[in-house]
């Protein structure tokens, strides 16, 4: 079965929202997910394919419960070879610079470790919707082929 490892990184619960109406809707496409908030290394070495859901705090900061894995992934570097990533960033623009700076710190990392991003970093403005989820579950769906293939 294929299936989908999603990688949640909130403060407030945006992000937690939508990666869990995400998994929802993978599911009944027939794809098996799991939504880890406290995820270990081995959590991501394990996944057949990375969908990073990510908001941003402080100044272009990784939320916390995501700041010790991301750490790890750099100090330890697992090669990807070429697995499949998706990075979405939930930010808001009037932050200038450090909009969606969580989202790019991972969609940079997740390359560097060589994976296969299956499109550019897909950013959320909270200026633009108050709803993230309308915008990032269908650009999930339309991206399922190649984020599980
Ligand atoms: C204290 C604070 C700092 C923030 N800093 C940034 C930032 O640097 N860049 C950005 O794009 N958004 C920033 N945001 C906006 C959040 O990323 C955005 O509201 C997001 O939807 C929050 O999602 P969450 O509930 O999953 O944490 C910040 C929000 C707060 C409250």
């Amino acid at each position: 079965m294929r299936s989908v490892s999603i990688f949640a990184g909130s403060v407030y619960g945006n992000a937690q929202h939508v990666a869990e109406e995400v998994q929802t809707m993978l599911e009944e496409e027939g794809i098996s997910s799991e939504v880890f908030t406290d995820p270990t290394t081995s959590d991501f070495t394990d996944a057949e394919a990375v969908l990073v859901i990510t908001s941003t705090t402080g100044q272009g900061d990784i939320p916390p419960n995501l700041e010790f894995f991301h750490s790890e992934l750099r100090d330890t570097f697992p090669l990807m070879d070429a697995k499949p990533f998706a990075v979405v960033g939930l930010g808001d623009s009037s932050y200038g610079d450090s909009y969606c700076g969580g989202g790019k710190q991972f969609f940079e990392l997740l390359n560097e470790l060589q994976g296969k991003a299956i499109g550019p970093l897909f950013e959320v403005d909270a200026m633009e919707t108050l709803a993230p989820e309308e915008e990032v579950v269908p650009w999930v769906k339309a991206n399922i082929d190649a984020l599980t293939n």
